[in-house]
């Protein structure tokens, strides 16, 4: 048995922690089968080949979360760079999720849920759910709270283009950079871009989804890890995006709207100009986890 799990813009712009959506490009696929010992191959990226995979870990927070104790053996095909804000960590862990959900019989979407979120817990030290979530639904998600852990979801359908750099910012870098407190003046401006940004896709009015997204909350605090950010976005937007943002905790870029191709080749030009070397993804959000 197979799942594909793909890449996930986290934050989507002012989201901070709460947004989340799924898209179709890159992914992770995992094949895995019942077995008397936990064994995972890994090809394609670079992760941990043994029981610290996070896919390892949520298929064992699941079994251990319904009282069994059987083992998987695992093949993960590593299509998701790690540490690079298209929610790497999350896929794989929602993948072994599913699997121990498929071989168990278990159904219970927040179960699978929560068990996934263990392998991000692992992997960042923070149980979030803001890759995971919109991984298994591809739709764009809304966490509105996590215990109980209670999920909105406004189906999706339009191009992205994620651009992923070839620099590594860890998660846990980048949340060592945010203030303990934020402005008030920032916390009304991205209530009022959060609210609007959900109307807009609500209305599938593409146009002011790129308009709204921006962020107060983490952005401002994160530039500094992202010297390339501004000039990328300008890039971004001479090209015809709509909107452009960081993706999760970065260094991912994404952009709406346009000429989703082009506008990904002016931002792939914007790095050659720091020397950095970038790989695009054009596709479609809204594509959830598939078994095949
Ligand atoms: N929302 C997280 C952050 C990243 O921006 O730090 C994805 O979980």
């Amino acid at each position: 048995m197979k799942v594909r799990v793909h890449a996930t813009i986290a934050n989507f712009g002012p989201g901070f922690d709460v947004f989340g959506v799924g898209i179709g490009e890159p992914y992770d696929e995992l094949s895995f089968r019942e077995s008397s010992e936990w064994e995972i191959r890994v090809k394609g990226h670079d992760v941990p080949a043994d029981v610290r995979n996070t896919a390892v870990v949520a298929a064992r927070a699941l079994a251990e979360m319904v009282g069994e104790n059987i083992a998987l053996k695992m093949e993960l095909k590593k299509g998701i760079r790690p540490r690079s804000g298209l929610g790497s960590s999350g896929a794989s862990s929602l993948a072994g999720a599913l699997a121990m959900a498929r071989v168990l019989g278990v159904e219970d979407e927040r179960l699978i849920l929560r068990a996934a979120m263990e392998g991000e817990r692992a992997a960042s030290g923070s149980a979030h759910g803001d890759n995971v979530v919109p991984a298994y639904y591809g739709d764009f998600t809304i966490i509105e709270s996590y215990e109980p852990l209670r999920v909105q979801r406004i189906p999706v359908d339009f191009e992205v283009v994620a651009v992923l750099p070839a620099v590594e910012i860890p998660t846990s870098e980048a949340r060592r950079v945010l203030p303990p407190k934020i402005p008030l003046k920032d916390a009304i401006r991205n209530i009022a871009l959060a609210s609007s940004l959900v109307l807009a896709l609500k209305e599938n009015d593409l146009k002011a989804v790129g308009r709204l997204l921006d962020d107060r909350i983490a952005l401002p605090y994160r530039r500094r890890l992202m010297p390339w950010y501004d000039r990328a976005r300008k890039a971004a937007l001479e090209a015809g995006a709509y909107g452009f943002s960081v993706s999760g905790s970065g260094p991912a870029v994404f952009a709406v709207g346009g000429d989703v191709a082009q506008i990904g080749k002016a931002v792939a030009e914007a790095f050659e100009e720091f020397g950095i070397e970038v790989d695009v993804y054009v596709t479609k959000a809204g594509r959830g986890a598939v078994w095949f």
